[in-house]
């Protein structure tokens, strides 16, 4: 079966690990430090703050950025549960705003509506791997005087306007679990330019401890370990090389399948790099639906499968807990989305035949 996710892990992480674990520092050492600081280098920020989860990265930006009780905050509805759940952690209400059906990214043309005087932050996510159009989103965030916290969670090195996600919020959150672009084993990353923004979350991050035992803020233990940093480290250094054969595997699926009829290949907006966490064809009007497209590659050992189920705003655990608005374009889309293997381990070869199997069905072999 090819994998629809593999994390690709060498030697290089091996010995970092073995390292670590020679040291006896398994957690604050300097790995976690070390990785901090090449991190903001590569994305471009001031300051960057480990955690151990996207998840945990996300509440505590939210948190250090001042969401609380009855503020809302906008979120797409196509997006991983903890983009919503991490809003609700801190007491505010996730409001949703609806996908552009081309990008899958929310529709930045409804975000003006969706602002109400509660409004207090916009998360934006760039989903599959590809940056949010963040020139209008930071207008009529400017303009209405709201925070932007970027959920990057998926997009590890994707660039708008020559400038790498993860710069563009007052603090951004990464996420290195297993399948992501880069992985920690479990582990997050906010990046901000933002001084007293780095000093909250890891007060936050850490029991809200100023010195030793001396606890100035309601903190968590967030930490990421210094296993998981010695990973991310070696797996950084990687990335660019890993992003690069995501996209010559993403343009050659491009090239296969882009005239099939019935299959819509990802569309790039015009600034932007797309890293392709996931490669993801819209199936309308093809011979099979796309759950039978899903079934029948799987039989032939190609480890596709549907996109997210539904949109969160149909989550009921989230109508209960009062996230609300209805996303007619996602509920539309969302049955027609599915994913394909993209990752660095998927060679020239899996490609080929990945194509070729598509098209048997597209009735053009
Ligand atoms: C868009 C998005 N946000 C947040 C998260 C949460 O990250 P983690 O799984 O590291 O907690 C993920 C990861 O699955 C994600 O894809």
């Amino acid at each position: 079966m090819i994998p629809i996710a593999k994390p690709n892990i060498g030697k290089e992480e091996e010995e970092a690990v073995l390292e670590v674990l020679r040291s006896g520092m398994l957690a604050r050492g300097p790995k976690t430090k070390e990785f901090e600081a090449s991190f903001g280098r590569y994305i471009g920020t001031e300051h960057a703050i480990s955690t151990s989860s996207g998840t945990t990265a996300l509440h505590i930006a939210l948190l250090a950025n001042g969401i609380g009780k009855d503020d809302e905050v906008l979120i797409p509805p196509v997006t991983f549960f903890a983009t919503a759940s991490t809003v609700l952690f801190c007491g505010a209400k996730p409001v949703f705003v609806d996908i552009d059906p081309d990008t899958f990214n929310m529709d930045v043309a409804k975000v003006e509506e969706a602002i109400t005087p509660n409004t207090k932050a916009i998360v934006p996510v760039h989903m599959f791997g590809q940056p949010v159009d963040m020139k209008p989103l930071m207008e009529i965030a400017e303009k209405h005087d709201l925070k932007i916290i970027e959920d990057a969670c998926q997009s590890h090195g994707a660039e708008y306007d020559g400038r790498k996600v993860g710069t563009f919020g007052g603090a951004s959150c990464f996420s290195f679990y297993p399948t992501k672009n880069m992985v920690a084993g479990e582990g997050g990353m906010i990046t901000t330019d933002d001084a007293d923004l780095k000093t909250e979350c890891m007060l936050l991050r850490e029991h809200g401890e100023i010195t030793h035992y001396e606890h100035i803020v309601l903190g968590y233990n967030f930490r990421m370990t210094e296993i998981g940093a010695a990973i991310g480290g070696e797996q950084l250094k990687k990335l660019p090389g890993f992003i690069e054969k995501r996209q010559a595997n993403a343009k050659r699926l491009n090239e296969g399948l882009g005239d099939l009829k019935g299959i819509q290949t990802p569309k790039v907006i015009d600034n932007a790099s797309h890293v392709y966490y996931q490669y993801i064809i819209k199936v309308d009007d093809f011979p099979l639906n796309r759950d039978e497209l899903v079934e029948f590659l799987k039989s032939k050992d190609i480890g596709a499968r549907p996109s997210y189920p539904k949109p969160l705003s149909e989550q009921a655990i989230l109508r209960t807990l009062g996230a609300s608005a209805d996303c007619p374009v996602a509920r539309g889309m969302l049955p027609k989305m599915m994913e394909l293997p993209v990752h660095p381990l998927v060679s020239d070869e899996d490609i080929t035949y990945i194509i070729d199997t598509v098209k048997v069905m597209g009735g053009t072999w």
